[in-house]
């Protein structure tokens, strides 16, 4: 049999970035990162890691080198295949279910784990958001809790929709249009297939864009970026909350929620999850 060879990046990391740079791997389109430590065969060292990041396709890996290199400079970044030394297994054995109050999130080689729960399949492709996430996580807990106590509105926009996970789990959930934008042209595929494999896609359309390309007035937004799209877009998102509607946002530090919330003057801070490092606030728009 052929050897399987994925591209790779392997990034030579201080402890105390690994997590910010995970973050930043899957942003720019890695579809697994495994680590590698002092505990695991190949090491850089004590307080040193290898991350192996695999992406599906080679031009994605470079550009996420380039923009690797222009935020974080002095790097150690190598580029390579990654050969199959149990790599498609390992990258496989990456993922877990993962399982909420009512709904659990799967991949296509996976059996569902709970019986009686709502069932979303996400294959992780060029596009980030399989759930596993503490950021994608925490939104689909709001949609999840919103749904449960019945407020859950019918229509729904998903900034930066990635993999099309928070669309697609909150069209099961009970809403029944999504708009999605992304400004990356692999988020469109990935997010229709995954919506075509759940059996949603009639009640999800997505666009190439940034929050300056939706129009009209959504009462429920839901945005997992980061800080910095958020300095950029806040005024842009807001005008696309109706009166009384809600935004959930994520990607956020649990030291950049302040920041944020300063962000949206007109709109009152909601409740706050916290998960891993990492915080999510809903805020409601009362102007
Ligand atoms: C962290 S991922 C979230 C994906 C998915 N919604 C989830 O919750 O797992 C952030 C997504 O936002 C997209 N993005 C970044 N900046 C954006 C912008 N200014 N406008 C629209 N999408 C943006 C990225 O391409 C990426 O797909």
């Amino acid at each position: 049999m052929r050897e399987q060879r994925f591209p790779g990046l392997s990034i030579i990391v201080t402890e105390d970035h690994v997590s910010r740079l995970i973050w930043a791997l899957q942003e720019f389109g890695a579809t697994a990162v495994e680590t590698r430590d002092e505990t695991t065969l190949t090491s850089a060292g004590k307080g040193r890691v290898v991350l192996i990041a695999g992406f599906a396709d080679p031009i994605v890996r470079n550009r996420a080198s380039e923009e690797l290199h222009k935020e974080w400079g002095g790097l150690e970044i190598t580029a390579s295949d990654v050969s199959d030394d149990g790599w498609s297994a390992g990258w496989r054995s990456f993922f877990e279910p993962v399982v909420l109050a009512t709904i659990q999130v799967i991949t296509p080689w996976m059996n569902p784990r709970e019986s009686g729960l709502t069932t979303i399949v996400i294959d992780p492709g060029q596009a980030f958001g399989t759930g596993g996430h503490a950021t994608t996580r925490m939104v689909l807990r709001m949609l999840e809790s919103r749904a449960m106590e019945g407020v859950l509105p019918s229509e729904m926009a998903d900034v930066g929709v990635g993999s099309g996970i928070l669309s697609i789990a909150a069209v099961k959930l009970g809403v029944e249009k999504v708009l999605g934008i992304d400004i990356e042209e692999e988020s469109m595929n990935a997010t229709r297939e995954n919506a075509a494999a759940n059996g949603v896609e009639g009640a999800v359309e997505v666009y190439l864009g940034t929050p300056r390309d939706i129009n009209g007035e959504w009462p429920l937004v839901v945005a997992n970026i980061d800080l910095a799209a958020f300095q950029r877009h806040a005024g842009d998102i807001a005008e696309i909350v109706a009166p009384g509607g809600e935004v959930l946002l994520s990607g956020l530090l649990v030291d950049q929620l302040e920041e944020c919330v300063g962000l949206w003057p007109g709109f009152d801070r909601g409740g706050v999850l916290e998960d891993d490092g990492w915080a999510a606030v809903s805020l409601r728009r009362v102007t």
